[in-house]
């Protein structure tokens, strides 16, 4: 039987964080390994210029950086087909004909769309590609007949977009070509918007608060040294607060019970070590130590395969040009599918001659 399929993908608009890691990241490469599925992943450089016409630069330079964030964690080029959104004809063509299936007022609904135009300013001069990048990512995924979709939560309007065009198109042209796809979430509340450093709600580049997978030793160290913790926690004997705390919301994000035991075995796991934060008497610099190690040891080896990886760029472009074609295929397929079932295939269709030759 064919595997199911996983489609997801990532902006090329600079390095990925920790946000990236427990938002999808992760899911990635443990979904990549149980070799039960076809994995895609997709660098979504259109999608990055609904928002950055007048920036190519910026997205050119993030390609091949975003390819080794991918390599870096873990997912691999004989498990997982990577993708370049730019180079795929069928994320030209579907969209066309999604486009009539939505209305204006239902993209004026999606929640997404309507916070980031808050957070760039956009007001009323909005790109009218940026305001309908659902309907293409709604490409993107139906155009591999992908099921799964690891995303963060922030994503779940453009699922359930990408669900209801699956539906229209499958109802109206009659057929059961789409396939409707649905979003696999990280395993805990933290991970889903992790906090930025500085306990902003979110880690955004754009806010200056994120832990980058690439960052060196002495950088992650000082960031950590630096989080925001609980604001009412003076003196280390004061009680604390771990809700809202990034300190502990990247420990419940990353740390495990082996953690304790090999850096603070005073206590056997996170919920003891909070317990005694609210109580009072443990201070956030102790806290920031256990972080900076737990963190530190995350990340040791996704900098070593990054630094493998680094040396030979020529071969991270061919990685993605192979996987570039294989998705060509495999989503000219789908389209062929698509023209079919709406009619409009007047080349390869006998009886659209037949009727017109008597
Ligand atoms: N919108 C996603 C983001 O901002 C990126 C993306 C583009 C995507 N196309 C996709 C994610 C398809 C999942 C599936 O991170």
């Amino acid at each position: 039987m064919a595997k199911e399929i996983i489609l997801t993908g990532d902006r090329p608009t600079g390095a990925l964080h920790l946000g990236h890691y427990v938002g999808s990241l992760r899911k990635r490469v443990a979904m990549q390994d149980t070799g039960k599925y076809d994995t895609f992943v997709m660098i979504a450089d259109l999608q990055a210029l609904t928002d950055n016409a007048d920036n190519p630069e910026k997205i050119r330079q993030n390609i091949l950086e975003v390819m080794l964030d991918y390599l870096a964690v873990g997912l691999t080029p004989d498990k997982t087909t990577f993708l370049v959104q730019s180079h795929i004809p069928a994320l030209y063509e579907l969209p066309m004909y999604y486009s009539n299936l939505v209305t204006m007022s239902r993209l004026e609904r999606n929640p997404t769309i309507k916070n980031e135009i808050k957070m760039r300013d956009f007001e009323r001069s909005i790109p009218v590609g940026f305001m309908t990048y659902p309907i293409s990512q709604a490409a993107d995924i139906t155009a591999f007949k992908a099921k799964y979709v690891p995303v963060g939560e922030d994503q779940l309007p453009m699922l359930e977009q990408a669900r209801e065009i699956v539906n229209s198109f499958n109802r109206i042209y009659k057929c059961d070509i789409l396939v409707e796809p649905e979003a696999v979430l990280p395993d805990n509340a933290s991970c889903n918007r992790l906090v930025g450093i500085d306990g902003n709600t979110k880690m955004s580049k754009s806010l200056g608060n994120c832990i980058y997978l690439k960052d060196d030793e002495k950088t992650l160290k000082q960031k950590i040294m630096s989080m925001f913790t609980d604001p009412t926690h003076i003196n280390v004997s004061d009680p604390g607060h771990t809700e809202g705390n990034p300190v502990f919301i990247y420990l419940e994000a990353f740390s495990t019970d082996e953690d304790f035991a090999n850096f603070m075995p005073e206590y056997k796991n996170l919920a003891e070590m909070k317990e005694h934060y609210e109580r009072g008497g443990l201070g956030d610099m102790k806290c920031k130590k256990l972080l900076n190690n737990v963190m530190q040891q995350f990340l040791a080896p996704i900098r070593a395969r990054r630094e493998e990886y680094e040396k030979d760029k020529g071969e991270l472009l061919n990685i993605l040009r192979k996987g570039t074609e294989r998705a060509i295929e495999v989503s000219n397929q789908t389209v062929s599918e698509v023209r079919n079932a709406i009619g409009i295939n007047y080349f390869n269709d006998k009886s659209f001659l037949e009727r017109f030759v008597k």
